[in-house]
């Protein structure tokens, strides 16, 4: 076996074998096959796709390449939610300790931030001294003492997916259904969790531009996951517009403990307990109440604890950016698009994300939205704030915006609902 044989295969628009399929895993995981080699053949399943039959084997040779998580010692059913990623997205924060105070266990591994979009890891790393970086047996120490844990996925875990997942990042592979679902899969099965809940997000600031990929992609997950033995169900969500009111790490951690205090923007509170309650069903805990456990303050404990066990200091002052640019409304009228996309470019170009997988995030950078689509704007209102430490950056940042922002009647408005359909 030979990769540029693999490649030429999948290139032409053929089939990849069994075989093929497993050893280019393997070989890439051991750094038997170049990543410009592994660069070439996503690129190429990125344009040609790939069959269930090769996805279910390219998600099974993933999990094959590294070790399988047991959480069978814990009391508490588990169960985990997955985003497939989208902007101003930091419902992993405040659903976790919830889901944890209302008696499941919460085993969440997270990623970094991928293309336009951010990732739970530099939001939470953020918060001064917290640690992503757990071995297996800290993870459990922090499951059993805060019933939730938010950390890297540790190296022996889907190894593969690890070294793909930072390549398809910084050679355009991301939006790719077969990638994205063994991705994501791979992972989430390796981790051992009894069920789980996906959010799939269809929208210009998602992968899946429409709800149809979005569709596809839910099913093709959902069917991995059953077919492993795991609990898995779809929640289909909106991303056309950023959720909640800001874009940037230390930004949406701020958020996030608004929602966690009983307050934060509404359709953040709206998505969060929508997945709590899937989350809670699928671990047979259908009867608590997420809605209770954030009015009630045992949420937020759960967040503390759990932010202090991972070495964080959830009473420590959120970095700020060091300087920031207002972006005003041209025209007043009623906000009827913000256009996810150009948000999470913008925030992206700000210094919230990446050029390559070595670099790093500013934590202060990002933007925040003074209105959202159905609110009244007058004209030279403040629209947006831009944060960053690299003021040079506004003007490439700003032209992200352009033509993302629309005003117009309130009859040209119709509010979209949060959650779009559920797949189980
Ligand atoms: N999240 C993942 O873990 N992988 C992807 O490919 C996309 C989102």
């Amino acid at each position: 076996m030979d990769a540029i044989s693999v490649i030429r295969t999948k290139r032409d628009g053929g089939e990849l074998t069994a075989e093929q399929i497993d050893w280019i895993i393997a070989a890439y995981t051991r750094g038997e096959v170049a990543h410009e080699q592994m660069s070439a053949l996503a690129m190429a399943v990125f344009l040609n796709g790939m069959s269930r039959t090769e996805t279910a084997r390219w998600t099974a040779a993933m999990i094959a390449s590294g070790d399988r998580m047991d959480f069978s010692s814990l009391p508490e059913p588990t169960t985990d939610k997955h985003s497939t990623g989208g902007v101003g997205d930091k419902i992993t924060l405040p659903l976790a300790p919830l889901v944890a105070a209302c008696g499941a266990a919460v085993p969440q591994l997270s990623g970094r931030g991928l293309g336009h979009t951010g990732g739970t890891l530099d939001k939470l790393e953020s918060i001064v001294g917290w640690r992503a970086g757990l071995t297996a047996e800290e993870m459990l120490d922090v499951l059993r003492e805060t019933g939730c844990v938010v950390c890297a996925a540790n190296e022996r875990l889907a190894p593969a997916d690890r070294s793909l997942y930072a390549l398809r990042d910084v050679t355009g592979t991301v939006e790719s259904i077969p990638l994205i679902a063994s991705s994501i899969m791979s992972k989430k099965i390796a981790e051992g969790t009894d069920a789980l809940v996906l959010d799939v997000k269809a929208g210009s600031g998602a992968f899946m531009k429409t709800p149809e990929q979005a569709r596809e992609l839910a099913r093709t997950m959902v069917e991995l996951g059953t077919d492993h033995g795991v609990r898995t169900r779809a929640l289909i969500t909106d991303m056309s517009t950023p959720l909640g009111r800001t874009a940037g790490h230390a930004l949406e951690v701020r958020e996030s403990v608004e929602v966690l205090a009983g307050g934060g923007p509404e359709d953040v509170v709206e998505l969060t307990l929508a997945l709590a309650r899937e989350m809670l069903d699928a671990a047979g805990l259908a009867s608590a109440d997420p809605a209770k456990a954030l009015a009630d303050g045992s949420a937020m404990d759960h967040w503390r604890r759990m932010i202090t066990a991972q070495g964080g200091d959830p009473d420590a002052p959120l970095p700020a950016s060091r300087e920031r640019h207002t972006v005003t409304a041209q025209e007043a009228g009623v906000l009827t698009e913000l256009d996810a996309y150009a948000v999470g470019v913008c925030a992206w170009r700000l210094g919230a994300g990446r050029s390559r997988k070595e670099d790093p995030v500013q934590a202060g950078a990002g933007v925040e939205l003074h209105a959202k689509p159905g609110d009244s704007v007058t004209a030279g209102a403040p629209l947006l704030t831009l944060h960053s430490d690299t003021p040079e950056a506004f003007a490439y940042a700003a032209q992200a915006l352009e033509g993302a922002v629309t005003v117009g009647e309130a009859g040209d408005f119709t509010k979209q609902p949060v959650v779009l359909e559920r797949i189980a």
